[in-house]
């Protein structure tokens, strides 16, 4: 990374016209430093060098640099906006140069676009902040050009140029238009029956941060006890708050894992598992790719201290495993009664027909869950999708064998993507007398807009969760 480049730049705690800290006056008087933007720069940077994660750095870049209040928002929205919308930006970028910028030119015309056509800066301080960075980040030559790019890209608003820039057929136009790429694109679509009216409001959805969503862990926590520090009851999960604001881990009830934070979709899949009514025992659960523990801690407070208001009468075990050992151990940390395993899935430490309910929520792309990492949709790689299909398969085939007749097997993914979804399904049950299909939404009438079944597919344009997926199968 590079963030010590540009010493020397002076530092003024006044405020800029854009709000920012560090503007002593841009008149002729030299570069201004300004905070948050170099720290928005160096989170890109540092992003494309050493593929980083965004949503990690920026936190510690700006306790480091004690930024605080605006400037930290500031340096966020330009850090997660730029990075959610460079597939446009580049397009925009591309028809104003004449040559390739160097990596850091090009990150820092990237915040500078953004600036302009997404967020309400004057074009004169997006130019002038931007120009400024890149001369004292990177050489006075590349700041003239810098200055030369982003009047171009200031002529006109973004819609003006999406319909310069964006191709004409229907996945590359929504790709540019919706900063994603174009395979993402192509699955979406595909997933959502081929409507591209949908799968642009789904792109868009994709394009907004995500509410915090908390769950209330039954016989640990309640969404009353959330709701009196601030959180409102959830939409669908009778266990969901929404954190509008601070810091989820100052809510005691998370501090001390009775509540989490928990998408609400990965509640409802859970819920939905508990609710499937399974005849005769029904003692013994299965987490079978536990970790980190989101779906085991809510799992293992069903199952052990049940939950009068769904009719779950609790006193029941789970068996959580993970094939990594630390992921097995934040399991560990966040259940109390579950016994938790570092276990291959794939060759089981556990009898067959040990269990009476099953949740299998495999590994996978995470191509429902883009909206939480800003960068994650340029570095998924489609042939992920094919080198996750064995592992998959042979999960759900060791899932079905660990459920007795009459157990039920949850099939999840944080993914909407045929292969790693229906596909799989039907693969490992094809042929199987000893496997029935269950209809999901049936366990979930609270939740509109799930499909035609008998699958349920979240999105997040619909539902405002992950595209969480949820086979139900019952073993016979
Ligand atoms: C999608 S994540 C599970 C998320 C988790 N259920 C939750 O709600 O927090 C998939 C997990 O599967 C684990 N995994 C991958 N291969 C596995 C295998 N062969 N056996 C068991 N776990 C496996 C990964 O380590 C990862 O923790």
């Amino acid at each position: 990374m590079t963030a010590n480049r540009g010493n020397g730049a002076r530092r003024s705690g006044s405020r800029g016209q854009d709000g920012s800290r560090g503007g002593a006056s841009r008149t002729g008087r030299g570069p201004v430093r300004d905070e948050a933007r170099n720290a928005a720069f160096d989170v890109l940077r540092a992003v494309d060098e050493r593929d980083a994660y965004a949503n990690l750095l920026m936190p510690r870049l700006l306790r480091e640099r004690r930024l605080g209040g605006r400037d930290a928002a500031l340096a966020t929205e330009l850090a997660y906006g730029t990075l959610r919308g460079l597939g446009t930006y580049d397009a925009i970028i591309e028809v104003c140069t004449d040559r390739a910028p160097d990596p850091d030119v090009r990150d820092a015309l990237r915040l500078g676009a953004h600036q302009l056509l997404k967020m309400r800066v004057p074009p004169h301080a997006a130019v002038g902040t931007t120009v400024d960075l890149v001369r004292l980040r990177v050489g006075t030559g590349a700041s003239k050009f810098a200055n030369a790019v982003l009047r171009k890209v200031a002529a006109r608003p973004l819609d003006d140029w999406i319909a310069i820039v964006a191709p004409g057929d229907p996945v590359g136009r929504l790709a540019v238009t919706y900063s994603h790429p174009r395979w993402i694109v192509s699955a979406f679509r595909d997933a959502l029956g081929g409507d591209e009216a949908e799968t642009a409001d789904l792109l868009d959805a994709d394009n907004v941060r995500p509410l915090v969503t908390l769950v209330a862990r039954p016989g640990r926590s309640s969404v009353a006890e959330l709701a009196g520090e601030g959180a409102e009851p959830g939409r669908f999960s009778p266990y969901a708050a929404y954190l509008p604001e601070g810091d989820p881990g100052q809510v005691r009830a998370v501090a001390e894992y009775r509540a989490a934070v928990q998408d609400e979709a990965s509640q409802l899949v859970a819920l939905a598992l508990a609710r499937a009514p399974v005849e005769g025992r029904d003692e013994f659960w299965l987490d079978m790719c536990a970790g980190p523990g989101g779906k085991a801690g809510l799992l293992d407070s069903i199952a052990a201290y049940g939950d009068p208001g769904e009719g779950f009468p609790g006193g029941k075990h789970l068996l959580a495993a993970d094939v990594q050992y630390h992921r097995a151990r934040l399991v560990w940390q966040t259940t109390r009664e579950a016994v938790v395993i570092t276990a291959d899935g794939t060759e089981p430490a556990w009898r067959p027909g040990a269990f009476d309910r099953v949740m299998l929520d495999a590994p996978c792309t995470g191509l429902g869950a883009l909206r939480r990492r800003p960068e994650a949709r340029w570095r998924r790689d489609p042939a992920a999708v094919a080198g996750l299909g064995g592992l998959q398969r042979g999960l759900l085939a060791t899932a079905l064998e660990a459920a007795r007749p009459g157990g039920v097997v949850a099939y999840v993914t944080c993914s909407p993507h045929l292969a790693e979804t229906g596909v799989v399904v039907a693969d490992v049950t094809r042929g199987r007398a000893d496997v029935e299909q269950l209809d999901a939404r049936e366990f979930l009438p609270e939740v509109p807009g799930l499909g035609e079944g008998p699958y349920a597919q979240f999105w997040p344009h619909r539902h405002g969760t992950d595209a969480m997926f949820l086979a139900l199968l019952r073993k016979r």
